[in-house]
C-alpha cells in the first residue's frame, strides 16, 4: 500500500522537527522507533506534552489524542486523579519500589477478584505479552496438551507461539485461515504448536477444533477482535460450550477490552466466563503492568508452596511439578497505585455512560459527514472503542475489513493528523473520558475538514 502523496507533504510542512528528530533516532535505533508499532509513513509525530485529551507535538501542533497509548489511557493524560496517586504513594513509599510483598498488590488482586467473574485468583505482570504468555503456561500445564489455537488477526503480544497469521490475508469465506508466521526468527517447530481459527465463523472453526481437540492445550482470543469487532453472541457461547466439553482451557485476552468495555471486560458485559483471563492497558494507570487471573485449581499450579522452583529454592525444585513464574518487578506498587486511583475514578456512577455517550455522537457525526460528502461509510464497535470502515460492506470479522477500501482510509488519515486528530493510520479510535462533548465536536469540525479534501482528490 503505497503512501498518500498529497496529505504526507501536507503534514510534513508542520512537522518539521520531528522530521529532524527521526532522522537523528533512525541513527540510534532500528527504523528510528523502540517499538515497531510506532512507526509510520513518512515518519512517526514526536510528541513533546500531553493533557486530557489532547497531545502536543515537537512542532507545537495540538492534537486530539484517539490512540491514548493504544487503548490505555481510560483516563485520557495526566488524570489529576492518577497523578497525584503516583506522587503520593512515592511520598510515602520513600522509593519507588520495594522488592518485597507488600498491601496494594492484595488490594489490587481483591478488587479484580471482585470485578472479574473469571477471577478467583491472581498474578501481576508487567505488560499484556507477559500476561498471555503466563496464561498460556498455567492453561498447558493445567491440561497436559500443547498445542494452542489462536485466532486469526488477533494480537497477544510479540512472542512466537502467538505471533501466528496476527496479520490476515484475504481468502474465500468458509475456508480455514492460513498458519502463518508474522516475524523472522520463528521456529518451525514453535509455529507448528499453533492452530488458527476463524473469529465469529463457528462453521469453518469448529471442524478445525474438532481436528485438533485431543492435542489442544488452550485456546485463546481478543473476545473483541482488535478492540473493535464484536463477537458474534453465538459464537462465544459456543466456543465456551465446546473448551468446556473438551476440557481446554479458554483464556480470554482482555488486555484492550479490560476496564473498557466496563468495569468486568468484555465477560462482564456479554456474560460469558473464560477460565483464565489476561489484562493489561488500563490496568496499569499508563504505566506497563498486566494481570492473570482465572480458576483457582489453574492459578494455584503456580504456588511457591506447592514445591520450589528454580528461584523459590528454600523448597526442593522440582522443574515437572512447579509452574514457573516470577519478575524483578511484577505487583509494582507505584504501578498499581496509579492502576487503584484509575479504576476507582471509573467505578463512579455514570462514567462509562458518558464515554460511551461520545464515543456514540462522535460514530453519528463521522458516518454523517462521510455520507454527505458521498463516501460509503460505516464504523464499527462496542462501548468506548470503534474503527471508521470505508466500504459498503458490514464488517464482522477481518476478512471484511480487508475488503474494505484501506488505501482511502490511510489517505484519510494523514488528513486527518494534519488537521489534529492524532490517530495511527488505519488503527481504531479509543475515547477517554476527557473526550467530553466540546472535545467531540471539535473532532467533528476537524473530521469534516479533512474529509472535504479527501473529496477533493
Ligand atoms: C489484546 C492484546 N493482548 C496483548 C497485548 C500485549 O500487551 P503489551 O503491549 O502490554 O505487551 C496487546 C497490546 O496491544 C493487546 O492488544
Amino acid at each position: 500500500m503505497g503512501i498518500p502523496a498529497q496529505p504526507v507533504r501536507l503534514l510534513s510542512e508542520k512537522t518539521r522537527a520531528s522530521a529532524v528528530l527521526y532522522e537523528e533516532a533512525t541513527r540510534s535505533m532500528p527504523g528510528g522507533v523502540t517499538a515497531n508499532i510506532k512507526h509510520f509513513d513518512p515518519y512517526p509525530l514526536f510528541m513533546k506534552s500531553a493533557s486530557g485529551a489532547e497531545l502536543t507535538d515537537v512542532d507545537g501542533n495540538e492534537y486530539i489524542d484517539y490512540n491514548l497509548c493504544y487503548g490505555a489511557l481510560m483516563l485520557g493524560h495526566g488524570h489529576p486523579r492518577v497523578m497525584k496517586a503516583v506522587r503520593e504513594q512515592l511520598e510515602q513509599m520513600g522509593t519507588p519500589v520495594f522488592g518485597t510483598p507488600h498491601a496494594l498488590e492484595m488490594e489490587m488482586a481483591n478488587k479484580l477478584i471482585s470485578l472479574y467473574p473469571s477471577v478467583d485468583s491472581i498474578r501481576f505482570t508487567n505488560s499484556g505479552l507477559e500476561a498471555t504468555m503466563f496464561a498460556l503456561r498455567l492453561a498447558r500445564a493445567f491440561s497436559g496438551r500443547h498445542k494452542v489455537a489462536k485466532f486469526e488477526g488477533h494480537y497477544h503480544g510479540g512472542y512466537d507461539q502467538v505471533l501466528i497469521s496476527v496479520h490476515a490475508r484475504k481468502r474465500k469465506r468458509n475456508t480455514p485461515p492460513e498458519v502463518r508466521a508474522d516475524s523472522m526468527g520463528i521456529p518451525k517447530e514453535v509455529q507448528e504448536q499453533t492452530v488458527v481459527l476463524p473469529f465469529n465463523d463457528w462453521e469453518t472453526a469448529e471442524p478445525i477444533l474438532d481436528r485438533f481437540r485431543e492435542e489442544l492445550g488452550a485456546v485463546i482470543l481478543e473476545p473483541v477482535q482488535g478492540g473493535f469487532i464484536p463477537p458474534k453472541p453465538q459464537f462465544l457461547r459456543n466456543l465456551r460450550e465446546y473448551t468446556r466439553r473438551h476440557r481446554i482451557p479458554l483464556i480470554f485476552d482482555e488486555v484492550k477490552t479490560g476496564f473498557r468495555m466496563g468495569l468486568a471486560g468484555a465477560q462482564g458485559r456479554y456474560g460469558i466466563i473464560p477460565d483464565l483471563t489476561a489484562l493489561g492497558k488500563v490496568l496499569g494507570g499508563g504505566f506497563p503492568v498486566g494481570a492473570v487471573g482465572g480458576r483457582r485449581e489453574i492459578m494455584e499450579l503456580t504456588s511457591p508452596v506447592r514445591h520450589g522452583d528454580v528461584l523459590a529454592g528454600d523448597r526442593e525444585a522440582k522443574g515437572e511439578e512447579v509452574l514457573f513464574h516470577s519478575g524483578t518487578y511484577n505487583g509494582h506498587p507505584t504501578i498499581l497505585s496509579a492502576g487503584w486511583a484509575t479504576i476507582s475514578v471509573l467505578e463512579e456512577s455514570g462514567v462509562y455512560t458518558a464515554v460511551e455517550e461520545a464515543a456514540h455522537r462522535l460514530r453519528e457525526g463521522m458516518e454523517e459527514i462521510l455520507n454527505r460528502y458521498g463516501f460509503a461509510a460505516r464504523t464499527v464497535g462496542d462501548g468506548t472503542i470503534f474503527n471508521l470502515v470505508l466500504g459498503e460492506h458490514p464488517v464482522t470479522e477481518i476478512q471484511d475489513w480487508l475488503r474494505s477500501d484501506l488505501s482511502l482510509r490511510r489517505r484519510l488519515d494523514h488528513l486527518l493528523l494534519e488537521k489534529g486528530i492524532y490517530l495511527k493510520p488505519l488503527s481504531r479510535f479509543s475515547l477517554s473520558t476527557a473526550h467530553n462533548a466540546a472535545e467531540v465536536e471539535e473532532t467533528l469540525n476537524r473530521f469534516e475538514a479533512g474529509v472535504k479534501q479527501l473529496k477533493r482528490g
